[in-house]
């Protein structure tokens, strides 16, 4: 393909999109067919394309084609969708394949998404249905000029097995794909705009934000009440309880109805939940079951090969939709159900079982297995949500499956690999990609082990208890459970902080739980291509041997570094300014490492100079719509700072059509240094959230 056909269309600020060879109609952008949030992406403002369009070429080899983008020698990429193993992948291949036991580096995800974030500044998205191969500056041509470059791997201790590139090559076996340029200035902005383009980010109802604990399989209404029950007599609370296989008549496949032997009145169920304020979520998966009712309907909208002896219905298709959705909103949605958790739609035929339809695996709509097990995650998320959307009512869920464009769905991933360290990376991973993570907690080696993983699962999308196999529940370590109970209640205590967190996703596109190299000033900025840098620091501020893939900033304001079973101390990085202890206040100068020693009853969180972080009293569950809740706005360090905080119903679409106010909390400080705080009111009439505001100043 000659270079004069590349043609870059502007399609937003700072946003370009390059279509090369035929693109298929069928994508994840096609999928989610949601508008841009162009507001702000205007507001972001316009930008320069990031590197020399000259420098990316196409051709096709064989059945593929191949996109060659430039890469500077020190660039670090980014991103990829849910990568548990890796945070820079610069130097590999990356085989963007979904796969439901990705236990090997290959790039193998839950949620590969072909959406890279450079250290430079700026991202690249190929929007595709197929799998893609990405070289993150792993290839070398032989007409690169780096020849120059080689080493004798017997004389020279320098010599490298991965050698020096200047190119990321991505290719894919298909007819075309739209390539998507992001630009930056930093890695941030980047990422902000692809969420924004792709519809913003998810805005969880308050609910979503509280505890989630899922009962084990097979559970009996009683035996759910009585767990429910048990939450409240011990004070900890809980918002979601989730119920898992059992629930319905078949599981494996599923038939998506009701066991009346274990579950007699679903909708008295329900009801008698949520007079108790708790949601109740349900577990399925895609595969119908030949006993469910809509499996004749679902028969000619189906592929060649079943699942477990189950339909794979070919949900591109509308009438495949219509019927799935007719039945999850008479059966589930319309008695209350708050959502589902979507399970099993992360197939591969390569994982362990090999239980998943094959790649050759034919749809009546023409796509194939391998397009439709890549996109299957987003389409079960995009029904779902386009179901409570109709009711307007604010789902949020689980997902085990997903891809490109995907910021605004409520969903969170989670695994059945169960790796704490690894479940940390995916939290600072997800936010490069438009995704959420839970590191989810089932059970514990030991009761430090427990501590540490519930710690870490209070700072994240969704803090959740999954007991489906365990039986577990938060006291099941007696001699913790008042560590367990406080972080807890410590997760109520900030779900304003939280709430706030992720409308500003919703709004301006930025990611609620982020990794270090997302943080302004962390990581150095250098031109593309250039192979230089534009100042004399090093990424992380000198301590750039380290990836920094075990702690994450959890809103814009808290640095949580969590702590591993068998450690007693560690070290944690603090960017550039002044920090301080969350729980005591102690400074801490910043843009160096600190060791810290604390303890098992703490994990360590930091607050960065001049933050505002609002808190809420502890309560059973997330206040409902319409009930006003005081705050307790706390203020940290020596300089004058903001937090906006959102004002709305907290449940409803309401907010989409401007039902909300941004409420300034703001600190100022005099030339005495005497803080005061102050709050933003809002006009007469307006319903607000929130009650009386409190200062506290640390
Ligand atoms: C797994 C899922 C678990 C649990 C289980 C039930 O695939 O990851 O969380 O739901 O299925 O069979």
């Amino acid at each position: 393909m000659a270079e004069s056909t590349l043609i870059w269309q502007t399609i937003a600020p700072g946003i370009w999109r390059l279509k090369a060879g035929r693109p298929s109609t069928l994508s994840p952008a096609s999928v989610m067919n949601r508008p841009p949030k162009t507001a702000a992406l205007q507001s972001m403002g316009e930008a320069e394309f990031p590197f020399d369009a000259a420098d990316v070429k196409i051709e096709r080899v064989g059945g593929r084609i191949v996109v060659a983008l430039p890469l500077g020698s020190e660039e670090s990429l980014y991103g990829l969708g849910l990568q548990l193993l890796k945070l820079n992948h610069r130097g590999r291949t990356r085989y963007l394949r979904v796969n439901s036991d990705p236990k090997q580096d290959t790039g193998e995800t839950h949620a590969p998404v072909p959406f890279y974030v450079s250290s430079g500044g700026y991202g690249v998205y190929a929007d595709t249905s197929r799998i893609v191969t990405l070289c993150c500056g792993s290839s070398v041509r032989s007409d690169s000029g780096l020849s120059g470059n080689a080493k004798d791997r017997n004389r020279d201790s320098s010599w490298k097995a991965t050698p020096v590139s200047d190119r990321v090559e991505m290719t894919v076996a298909d007819e075309g794909l739209d390539i998507y340029v992001f630009a930056g200035p930093t890695p941030l902005d980047a990422v902000r705009r692809y969420n924004l383009y792709f519809g913003g980010g998810a805005l969880p109802p308050r609910w979503g934000l509280g505890f989630w604990h899922r009962v084990p399989k097979s559970y009996s209404a009683d035996e759910v009440r009585a767990e429910a029950a048990a939450f409240r007599e011990r004070g900890i609370p809980c918002d979601v309880i989730g119920l898992e296989p059992g629930w319905h008549t078949r599981s494996y496949p599923v038939t998506y109805e009701w066991n009346r032997e274990l579950f007699p009145d679903p909708e008295q169920f329900v009801r008698d939940l949520e007079k108790d304020g708790f949601k109740i979520n349900l577990w399925e998966h895609p595969y119908v079951s030949p006993d469910a009712a809509i499996y004749e309907a679902l028969q000619p909208f189906s592929g060649s090969h079943t699942v477990w002896h189950g339909l794979a219905p070919d949900y591109t298709l509308p009438e495949a939709q219509a019927i799935y959705r007719e039945q999850h909103e008479r059966e589930h949605v319309k008695i209350g159900v708050s959502g589902y958790k979507l399970d099993e739609c992360d197939g591969s035929e390569l994982t362990r079982n090999s239980w998943m339809f094959p790649a050759h695996a034919s749809f009546p709509s023409g796509c194939d297995g391998e397009q439709l097990r890549q996109l299957y995650g987003l389409l079960l998320q995009k029904m779902t949500d386009d179901l409570y959307r109709s009711h307007n009512r604010r789902t949020y869920g689980l997902v085990r499956a997903s891809a490109g464009a995907a910021s605004s769905l409520p969903y969170v991933l989670y695994s059945d690999l169960y790796d704490h360290r690894d479940y940390v990376r995916a939290l600072c991973n997800s936010g490069f990609s438009g995704l959420l993570w839970t590191p989810e907690v089932r059970k514990a080696r030991s009761s430090e082990d427990w501590v540490r993983r519930m710690q870490t699962v209070c700072f994240s999308p969704l803090a959740m208890l999954n007991a489906w196999a365990d039986g577990t529940k938060p006291w099941s370590f007696p001699e913790v459970e008042p560590i367990v109970a406080r972080y807890i209640r410590l997760r109520m205590q900030l779900l304003p902080y939280l709430y706030s967190t992720f409308a500003n996703y919703w709004a301006e596109g930025v990611p609620p739980v982020r990794a270090m190299a997302l943080e302004a000033g962390v990581l150095v900025r250098e031109q593309a291509g250039s192979g230089r840098f534009d100042s004399d620091e090093f990424a992380y501020g000198g301590a750039a041997d380290k990836e920094w893939d075990d702690q994450f900033m959890f809103g814009d304001s808290l640095l949580v570094a969590p702590l591993f079973e068998g450690e007693t101390e560690r070290i944690v990085y603090l960017p550039q300014g002044l920090w301080y202890a969350f729980d005591t206040g102690e400074r801490f100068e910043g843009g160096r490492t600190i060791r810290v020693q604390p303890g098992l009853e703490k994990i360590p969180v930091f607050v960065k100079d001049g933050a505002v972080i609002p808190m809420m009293a502890v309560m059973d569950h997330a206040p409902r719509a319409g009930e006003k809740i005081d705050l307790e706005l706390h203020h940290y360090g020596t300089s004058p700072g903001k937090f906006r905080l959102f004002d709305d119903d907290g449940e409803t679409f309401a907010y989409e059509s401007g039902e909300y106010r941004w409420r300034t909390a703001e600190v100022t400080v005099d030339a005495e240094g005497r803080k005061s705080g102050s709050v933003s009111g809002t006009e007469a009439g307006w319903s607000s959230a929130y009650g009386e505001f409190t200062w506290v100043f640390h």
